[in-house]
């Protein structure tokens, strides 16, 4: 394993700043996929940087696909086609990243060779059976270690089926999509409830199609892709710790130019405003059919913070930030969301033991977890256990704090958001009066 990394957060009075977000996470891996499944070359700019969307461009060119990387999040991908991936020798390393493994076993479930995937230690203790079940219902044969990775793809001819998933996922749905694509007939999925669509609306861009009707989505199996040239917008996953910190430090005021403000993201605008910050969006352009624009968040008014089941798929990325909201000093509590339990560690654990080691009173429940608003917590040394978005969470929260803080395992960030505690320090010193 590699060393762990501590990083000290000082406490500060209050954020300034106005920047931009690395590339967003979510809609990179798409394009770097859809990429390898098109015909011709994709030149994609603003790439996501994190070690994550690193590991999908190793995957697709482990699968024969010729990868390029340029300066600053250029990438050139010259795809083969839809059929057109070769077959490997040995296991493919999806590293940290439950939407690399998930979205290509939808890819290589329709490949006709056997794969592996593996990730790492965190990864191989996420459940797979929700990708596996119906892929082999089209027609692929897939094996875990109960359920878990390594998992291993024997690829076949696939067959379109009605899928009904048990829970909202955007990573499954994704994965069945991009296997229906290579599948004979139609593909439909029926969500419980929406999710993010980048891979709907990324696949349009790409010369394909797939139908959107309320919660069903579905493609057909006769489709061509063809290389595009793309820009990815800021990740709004990101640019959420620096809004959370804007609402809860007095006197603060944080702008995020050129974010993705597609809207199966951005509930955690709401959130904010209930919060009783000021919040201002302005949408600039739409590129590949994202929206992009400006987000402004201003300290006003703090509120207590319930976040009902309904609510949880359109923020579930954004939950380990909303938990730091209570450093603002109101109450926040998360209900239905035992997803967390399953993501990059168990985020309802890991977060309600990183705000206690901060100085917050916090509880855990099965599908949930309630903090105690503080405003003044002691601070501590939080232990991300790997996580990059915990790392974040617990960095914004010691802001607040009457001591500096430590947070364990903060390179864990170099997963979605690389220059986060280069930019921290930035927003901090530049809130100190000239
Ligand atoms: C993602 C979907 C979500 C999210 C993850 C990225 C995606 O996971 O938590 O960070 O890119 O599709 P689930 O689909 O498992 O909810």
């Amino acid at each position: 394993m590699p060393p762990v990394v501590t990083i000290a957060v000082t406490p500060a009075r209050r954020l300034h700043g106005r920047l931009v977000v690395p590339g967003d996470k979510s809609i990179s891996h798409r394009y770097a996929i859809l990429a390898a499944l098109a015909d011709g070359r994709t030149e994609l700019s603003n790439y996501a940087p994190g070690a994550d969307c690193r590991s999908t461009l190793a995957c697709v060119s482990r699968l024969g696909v010729e990868v390029k990387e340029g300066a600053a999040g250029s990438v050139t991908v010259l795809g083969r086609g839809l059929a057109g991936l070769r077959s490997v020798d040995g296991p493919l390393d999806a590293g940290n990243s439950g939407t690399t493994i998930r979205l290509l076993a939808g890819v290589l479930a329709g490949h006709p060779f056997t794969t592996t995937l593996i990730g790492d230690e965190s990864l191989s203790r996420r459940p797979m059976r929700r990708v596996m079940a119906p892929l082999a219902q089209m027609g692929a044969a897939l094996e875990a270690v109960d359920g878990h990775p390594p998992l291993t793809i024997h690829g076949a001819r696939l067959h379109g089926i009605d899928f009904r998933p048990e829970t909202p996922s955007a990573q499954v749905k994704s994965a069945v999509l991009l296997a229906g694509l290579q599948a004979d007939g139609t593909t439909r999925v029926v969500e419980p409830a929406t999710t993010r669509d980048h891979t709907e609306r990324a696949l349009a861009e790409f010369g394909g199609h797939a139908t959107v009707d309320g919660l069903t989505v579905s493609v057909n199996g006769d489709q061509q892709l063809r290389g595009q040239r793309l820009a990815v917008p800021g990740d709004f996953s990101s640019a959420a710790f620096w809004l959370v910190a804007a609402a809860m430090r007095p006197g603060s005021r944080g702008t995020v130019d050129e974010v993705g403000l597609n809207p199966t993201r951005t509930s955690l605008l709401d959130v904010l405003r209930r919060f009783g910050a000021h919040v201002e969006v302005g949408v600039t352009s739409t590129t590949a059919g994202e929206p992009r624009g400006t987000v402004s968040v201003a300290y006003d008014r703090v509120l207590p913070i319930v976040v009902t089941p309904a609510e949880v798929p359109a923020l579930i990325d954004e939950l380990p930030a909303i938990a730091a909201l209570a450093a603002g000093g109101a109450d926040v509590v998360v209900q239905g969301a035992a997803e967390l339990r399953v993501k990059e560690s168990d985020r309802i654990a890991t977060l309600v033991r990183g705000f206690r080691a901060l100085g917050f009173e916090a509880d855990e429940a099965a599908d949930g977890f309630a903090i105690r608003g503080t405003s003044q917590p002691r601070g501590g040394v939080a232990d991300a256990h790997g996580d990059h978005r915990m790392a974040m969470a617990f960095a914004i929260a010691a802001l607040a704090a009457t001591q500096p803080s430590s947070i364990e395992g903060a390179d864990a960030v170099a997963i979605s958001y690389p220059g986060f505690f280069e930019t921290l320090p930035r927003l901090v010193a530049s809130s100190e009066p000239a």
